[in-house]
């Protein structure tokens, strides 16, 4: 291969990615602007066994086939939620992500954090926040004397990677909040923590912008929550880890508040 023609092809899998384009899914290449300016018939479009690419599937918003909450209030344990999940069809992002990212950490944990979605790293891996944000977000909580090995339970609102790491669509996030609400119902932690816009606005409905809200406490059906920055943003933003510092001490302090709480009752 001439070096000209390497560069023209290393152009051209740099822009695919920057456009989001980082999944194969196709056995063989197929060339979707030639196949389109030829009009052929709809089925023909695609290749006989593959899914649409991941740029274009990733684009149009999953027909927003929500799990039905009603249906999840039968499943009882964990294990049963995850089969469920397993199982779901009515959200598109399980066409081409590699793994159900379900959680990490400590079931009977007093602290579960949410996440937005997975990953590159967690999609390959299978678990939430072991890229560059969840070493981050490891580093914090050891901060405070938590970990998952031992006190904390972490999960995501979407449990599939919107490819090139989009943001999830509001679609993806409706046809996917029953199972993280389930989700939570069943570990009931002591407390919960939210990190970044997506996890604050599914599941407390607020619109505010996390500089706002964060180190606030609210409620979700009765259990105190925190909202702070995602560590990605952090990450990108190494002036507001001050303000995660923060939100971390505050952290701290509510679960010696509940733990308190729960020794008294338990007297
Ligand atoms: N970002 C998230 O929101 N969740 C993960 O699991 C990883 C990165």
């Amino acid at each position: 291969m001439t070096n000209i023609r390497k560069d023209c092809l290393l152009d051209e899998l740099n822009w695919n990615l920057s456009a989001g384009a980082d999944e194969v899914i196709a056995e063989e290449p197929c060339d979707y602007f030639a196949v389109s300016t030829a009009k052929p018939a709809k089925e023909a479009l695609l290749p006989t066994s593959a899914p649409a690419p991941a740029a274009f599937t990733a684009a149009a918003p999953a027909a927003p086939a929500t799990a039905a909450a009603s249906d999840l209030k039968t499943i009882s344990t964990l294990a049963e939620l995850k089969e469920e999940m397993l199982s779901f069809k009515g959200c598109g992002l399980k066409t081409t992500a590699t793994n159900t990212v379900f959680a990490d950490g400590v079931p009977t944990a007093p602290v579960m954090i949410i996440g937005e979605a997975p990953g590159a790293d967690e999609d390959r891996i299978g678990l939430p926040f072991v890229g560059k944000s969840g070493m981050l977000l490891d580093k914090m909580l050891e901060s405070i004397g938590l970990s998952r090995a031992r006190n904390v339970y972490i999960s995501n609102i979407l449990p599939w990677r919107p490819p090139g790491n989009r943001a999830p669509t509001p679609a993806e996030v409706v046809a996917c909040l029953p199972f993280i609400k389930r989700h939570i119902e069943l570990v009931a932690p002591k407390i919960l923590v939210f990190l970044g816009a997506s996890a604050a606005s599914a599941l407390l409905g607020v619109t505010e912008s996390v500089s706002r809200i964060r180190g606030k406490w609210f409620k979700y059906e009765g259990t105190p929550a925190l909202v702070t920055f995602h560590p990605a943003y952090l990450l990108r933003t190494p002036l507001q880890k001050k303000s995660g510092w923060q939100d971390m001490l505050a952290l701290e302090e509510k679960l010696a508040e509940e733990t308190a709480k729960e020794t008294k009752k338990e007297m």
